[in-house]
């Protein structure tokens, strides 16, 4: 069974081909309002411990679009955590009677234990770790307005945190240069690095350094400060991260065109200001909406990839 837990586990060819197919399923949606019911009569059921706009709407309306359904499932009505079941008998209960099981966590161990033991596909839709739908949503937004993909170089300013984790591998796997310029405590052991660039053809490199990170980059990336589940940190953050603010001064030491991305939610005012969120070169709506378009590639691969 093929989870889709984090872009670790995909190769190089295989997150391509989700792209390759998100690109293709993108153009005909566009082009003729194409619902083509790749997903025929699957069903999804979603659990998210978090809040989310973004990952449930476009993952309700993606299944919707391809001919599916979705259940979302609230934790406490049935059961969720292991105190009314384990885990193992919830998972395996679950599986047997839905497609997809879409899962938002505090901890990734939760989704890869919901994976071992569940007999259909496992999707990360966030966790404490990862957010590797949000990564591939990313990298079609940058494909979208590059046509050299592997000669850009993005900079992600903030949080070494569950986005730009996830950001990381998919530049280490696609050959995408990425810098990421974080305060001293809140950056990825250097180990980390080390491990994705032999993983992969992408450099990534890390600096305390916001402008030294931006220099010459087609593209620049941040997010919140604070993420879900660490709410308590907020002003010792906002602290630690003070410099790390993406403005127009930050923007104008990128290329003259360079685009903005952020995952979004945004905190303005805060890691970003209004003036770079609202600018011609924001990025942050299409961004947003590639979730769905990417998101539909990964179900139908997924869908595939498990029946062959
Ligand atoms: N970017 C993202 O995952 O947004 P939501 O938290 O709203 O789903
Ligand atoms: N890092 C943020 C991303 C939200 C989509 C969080 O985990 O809250």
């Amino acid at each position: 069974m093929r989870h889709f837990l984090s872009l670790i586990d995909f190769s190089t060819q295989e997150i391509q081909q989700i792209l390759d197919q998100a690109i293709d399923i993108k153009s005909k949606f566009k082009l003729e309002n194409w619902r083509e019911p790749l997903l025929k009569r699957c069903v999804a059921a979603m659990i998210f411990e978090k809040q989310s706009l973004r990952t449930r709407v476009s993952f309700e309306t993606g299944i919707q679009h391809l001919g599916g359904s979705c259940l979302y499932l609230s934790g406490k009505d049935v059961g969720w955590g292991g105190q009314r079941e384990s885990m193992k008998d919830f998972s395996s209960v679950l599986g047997s009677y839905v497609d997809f099981i879409i899962c938002r966590t505090k901890s990734h161990q939760s989704v890869e234990e919901l994976a071992k033991y569940a007999s259909c596909p496992v999707v990360n839709a966030l966790t404490d770790m990862y957010h590797p739908c949000q990564a591939l949503a990313d990298v079609l937004t940058i494909m979208e307005t590059t046509e050299d993909m592997q000669n850009e170089q993005v900079a992600f300013i903030g949080d070494a945190n569950n986005v730009s984790r996830s950001l990381a591998i998919i530049c280490a796997k696609l050959g995408i240069g990425l810098t990421i310029a974080g305060p001293a405590g809140y950056q990825f052991e250097s180990s980390y690095l080390d491990e994705l660039n032999q993983m992969g053809t992408g450099q990534i490199r890390q600096t305390t350094d916001p402008k030294e990170a931006v220099r010459e980059v087609g593209f620049v990336y941040t997010d919140v400060w604070t993420s879900m589940g660490q709410e308590e940190e907020s002003a010792i953050r906002r602290e630690a991260f003070a410099d790390f603010q993406v403005n127009s001064e930050l923007m104008n030491l990128a290329k003259p065109e360079a685009k903005f991305l952020h995952c979004l939610p945004a905190n303005r005012g805060e890691e970003v200001t209004d003036e770079v969120m609202d600018d011609a070169n924001s990025l942050v709506i299409q961004q947003a909406e590639n979730r769905m378009h990417a998101q539909k590639g990964l179900m139908t691969w997924l869908h595939k990839a498990n029946k062959s």
